[in-house]
């Protein structure tokens, strides 16, 4: 498969990702000696917080990019490509730990029933990512867009995944967790920089220009930016609408 994730770019310009990961970290509630799977570990700066407080912990992704540039930077942890719709692990970590990649798994229940088999009895899964309505300005303008230009967009060409907590939570229950929390809650997010909304566009938001010329995709962009920036440029920065949702459940 393509690996279009850029490391070094995402090191560079999206490091709130894993700043906003920490809090996730304390729900988590780690204990010294304990074995966690990191889900979707990016370049591993999570991954190296758990190790630096005594977790034996098993950093995955679906990027090589990434787990090339994880292990890199951290020598010392355990880094795999895997797929959260195939973990090979079976009754193996006492959590299973997933900061802002969920959203990118379409397939959330056969992921949700590899997370449930990878745990031990007791263990838990504690996940953070994009729930319904997540970047939804951006991405509905984007959309109008690519209309405007007489593009037609697919529906599967949305790179996401946006459940609400009703319908995440019953998924969980569905391969045996029992959902402990689940919350739905905003969270404006600076995206770095003048050109902090363009960047964000172009990193994530591939699949929604495909078979678009670069021309173009830069035209619709700037257009975005330019409808956008009274809804989402505040005080010399832009803000996306994120809105995510946290969810923890126990395998029982
Ligand atoms: C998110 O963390 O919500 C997110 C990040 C990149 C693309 C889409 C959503």
């Amino acid at each position: 498969m393509n690996d279009h994730w850029n490391a070094h770019l995402y090191d560079e310009k999206h490091s709130f990702v894993s700043h906003f990961g920490e809090d996730l970290v304390r729900l988590l509630a780690p204990q010294k000696g304990e074995k966690i799977l990191d889900l979707g570990c990016g370049t591993g700066d999570l991954a190296d917080k758990l190790n630096q407080l005594g977790i034996n912990v098993v950093g995955i992704d679906q990027s090589e990019n990434m787990v090339k540039q994880a292990q890199q930077k951290y020598p010392g942890i355990i880094f795999k490509v895997e797929d959260a719709v195939s973990l090979k692990d079976q009754n193996e970590f006492d959590a299973v730990f997933s900061n802002a990649t969920l959203h990118w798994v379409k397939s959330p229940k056969q992921a949700l029933q590899g997370i449930y088999d990878a745990l031990i009895k007791g263990g838990r899964f504690v996940a953070e990512f994009g729930g319904k309505g997540n970047v939804q300005v951006i991405t509905d303008e984007i959309h109008q867009q690519l209309g405007e230009f007489g593009i037609e967009f697919k529906p599967e060409q949305f790179p996401w995944y946006y459940p609400s907590i009703g319908e995440y939570s019953s998924l969980m229950e569905q391969v045996g967790f029992r959902v402990t929390l689940a919350q739905h809650f905003d969270r404006p997010t600076p995206l770095n920089g003048e050109n902090g909304l363009r960047n964000w566009i172009e990193m994530f938001a591939v699949s929604m220009f495909e078979g678009v010329t670069t021309e173009v995709k830069e035209l619709i962009i700037t257009r975005v930016e330019k409808n956008l920036r009274e809804v989402l440029f505040h005080n010399s920065e832009w803000v996306a609408d994120y809105k995510r949702i946290r969810v923890m459940g126990i395998k029982e």
